[in-house]
């Protein structure tokens, strides 16, 4: 109760402030992307297109875009690869927002958007799509720092599910929070394929992530 009346108090003030220390410097690749594209490699399989949208939902401070982008940039000459983030104005310790951070992952990216925006907000179609590690427990998105009404793993599920148009990637962390996936998708009526873990020599974890893999039916 405390909890929730903090974060909400936090995450309001962050998201009307916006606060940042400006133009933030980092590692644009580093072995986070290297991760993304290995298990995208070894995950998805996107057809070759004149032209691809991709979302990646939850997307923090998008350490990670050059992988993802490396990998469907493969697939197509005109890439639009979008990235949609709730607390983007949460701030590390150094005083950057990962807004800010993302802006300098972004850098160079033709047609890569970061939108610091609810996925619920998100329209339109696209042909795949990322969710790296969704909260499917409050516990994470308390911790996180995220007021408890953002908790709605099944409402996000659904939205996502109709954005799709061909292929979705999700990766949960622990056997707990992957049954949970596969409950949601079941509830939902989603079809998926379980991948089991989820690893990559790029980058370890203390805690095992599984994997799934959703399709349209009409792909
Ligand atoms: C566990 S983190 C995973 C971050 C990143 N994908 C990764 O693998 O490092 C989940 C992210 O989803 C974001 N998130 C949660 N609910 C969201 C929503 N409704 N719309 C957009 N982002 C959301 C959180 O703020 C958080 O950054």
């Amino acid at each position: 109760m405390f909890d929730d009346l903090r974060n909400r108090f936090d995450f309001f003030i962050r998201s009307k402030t916006k606060f940042s220390r400006k133009n933030y410097r980092g590692e644009a690749e580093n072995p986070e992307s290297e991760y993304v594209y290995d298990i995208l490699s070894k995950f998805m399989k996107p057809k070759e297109r004149d032209s691809l949208r991709v979302l990646d939902i939850g997307s923090k401070n998008w350490a990670y875009v050059r992988g993802e982008y490396r990998f469907f940039r493969q697939f197509s000459p005109n890439l639009e690869l979008d990235g949609v983030e709730i607390d983007a104005y949460r701030l590390y310790s150094n005083f950057y927002s990962r807004y800010e951070a993302a802006k300098f992952y972004i850098k160079g990216l033709e047609g890569a958007n970061y939108y610091p925006d609810d996925l619920l907000n998100i329209g339109g179609k696209y042909d795949y799509i990322v969710w790296l590690l969704p909260f499917v427990t409050p516990y994470p998105l308390k911790r996180w720092g995220l007021p408890e009404r953002y908790f709605m793993p099944e409402k996000l599920l659904k939205h996502a599910y109709g954005l799709l148009e061909r292929e979705m990637f999700i990766v949960n962390q622990g056997e707990e929070e992957a049954e949970i996936q596969r409950a949601l998708l079941e509830k939902l009526k989603i079809p998926y394929e379980f991948l089991g873990t989820i690893s990559s020599k790029a980058l370890e974890f203390k805690n095992l992530r599984y994997g799934y893999i959703i399709k349209k039916d009409n792909y």
